[in-house]
């Protein structure tokens, strides 16, 4: 995928001792971390395929994920299973389908217009509901019946797309808001002071049931938080991106060189 392909050294470490099954990727440039998250997405694709029949993936929104969006609409249009992949949201701005900042229109525009993927495989939030509690009880069920799970089982994601805030926010759990709390319910409508506004969110028993979680985290802006969250043990309430632990699964994260270098030596 890509020209860099062969060029691309990622720098990867561990997050010992908090966990053995996480891993950092420290890639040159912005570019470079989307060859390398599209190359582990498309593996992924391939593996869940092989062993299920299909591939389950849930895309975060913001900005970063456009990079990789465009490589998998372009470079990887021929390699994707596009009829075995079921798209979903990680989360989603209360705002209908159409609005310039929902994640949905992001996602269609950057990829999934222009690709052969069944509109049938496409699981968008309806967030256009002006009941944004009304809007997430309803994705939940449309998680459990696609996923054939009830209540108190949690859907198992093959991947899990999620960038980070320079608040150390991940998927639309802000650090203070009453979401960070949530244990059973799957999604949830969580109000966010600083927004004045609801976000619809995965919750964290969804995030932590996931085979593969990918972090997608570039810029300067989001170095000194990221070092507390990869580095830190120290005390205090920890930043939300710190408590995504898949439960068992496996928790990739790939930094571009600006985002790691508030890391250790050990990691730039
Ligand atoms: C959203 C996201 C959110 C995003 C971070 C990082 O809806 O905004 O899902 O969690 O991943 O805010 O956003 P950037 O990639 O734009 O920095």
């Amino acid at each position: 995928m890509g020209s860099g392909a062969l060029c691309r050294h990622p720098r990867r470490y561990k997050l010992s001792p908090l966990s053995a099954s996480a891993e950092i990727r420290v890639l040159t440039t912005p570019q470079e971390l989307f060859e390398e998250a599209a190359e582990e997405t498309i593996r992924l694709a391939a593996e869940a395929v092989s062993a299920r029949g299909r591939f389950t993936v849930a895309l975060s929104g913001g900005s970063t994920p456009k990079g990789l969006f465009n490589l998998l609409a372009t470079n990887g249009r021929a390699t994707l299973p596009w009829d075995r992949t079921f798209f979903f949201w990680g989360d989603e701005r209360h705002v209908p389908p159409t609005d310039s900042d929902s994640n949905y229109r992001m996602a269609n525009e950057t990829l999934l217009s222009k690709v052969p993927v069944p509109p049938g495989n496409v699981f968008r939030i309806a967030a256009e509901n002006p009941d944004a509690a009304a809007a997430a009880a309803a994705y939940e069920q449309t998680l459990r019946k696609f996923f054939e799970t009830d209540a108190p089982a949690v859907p198992r994601f093959d991947l899990i797309l999620l960038g980070m805030g320079p608040d150390g926010h991940t998927a639309s759990l802000f650090p203070g808001t009453a979401g960070l709390q949530e244990k059973s319910r799957l999604v949830i409508a969580n109000w966010v002071e600083k927004l004045k506004a609801y976000r619809l969110s995965f919750t964290f028993p969804v995030l932590n049931a996931a085979r593969n979680v990918d972090f997608l985290v570039g810029g300067t802006d989001k170095a000194s938080v990221l070092r507390s969250v990869l580095e830190d043990d120290g005390a205090g309430e920890p930043y939300p991106a710190k408590l995504v632990r898949p439960n068992d699964g496996r928790l990739i994260w790939f930094l571009d060189r600006a985002a790691a270098s508030g890391l250790s030596a050990a990691a730039k």
